[in-house]
């Protein structure tokens, strides 16, 4: 049984993952990119088409959350295969869960719209992926990473 707190899974996807534009060559961590990109999906829907705020803001903490999960899991990685990039890669990761944390905090406090949100989701982790999370694959393919 479907309760009204059924996150909806969007018709339509905040963005379409694409493999040419998102994937980086670690099934790992492609893996866990594409879990973040769905969860940024329903933190979208949650406001376009349920219209409900406070599921759309505890989604975004559960986001913001599993982001933290899947940074510290690339950040052991990079430690692991000796990684020569990984300092400036963990300075990245740390001010985007910042970025986030002001966000919620704002929208919560009511200083922000909660349409905030997605806006800022579209340029938040993407560009992170697409440009410093592909300087580490090949070095961790190197390592046997597939
Ligand atoms: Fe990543
Ligand atoms: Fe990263």
């Amino acid at each position: 049984m479907r309760s009204s707190k059924t996150i909806p899974e969007p018709e339509t996807p905040f963005f379409v993952w694409s493999s040419v534009e998102h994937t980086i060559g670690v099934t790992v961590f492609d893996e866990e990119h594409q879990r973040l990109a769905a969860l940024m999906s329903q933190v979208h829907a949650t406001l376009k088409d349920k219209q409900d705020r406070a599921l759309a803001q505890n989604l975004m903490g559960a986001l913001i959350y599993e982001t933290w999960v899947h940074f510290d899991h690339e950040e052991r990685v990079m430690a692991e295969v000796g990684f020569h990039g990984r300092e400036a890669h963990v300075a990245e990761h740390a001010a985007l869960i910042q970025q986030a944390k002001d966000l919620l905090k704002k929208v919560q406090r009511g200083d922000l719209n909660s349409q905030a949100m997605p806006d800022f989701l579209v340029t938040w982790l993407i560009p992170h992926i697409q440009i410093t999370d592909r300087k580490y694959a090949a070095c961790l393919q190197r390592h046997g990473f597939r």
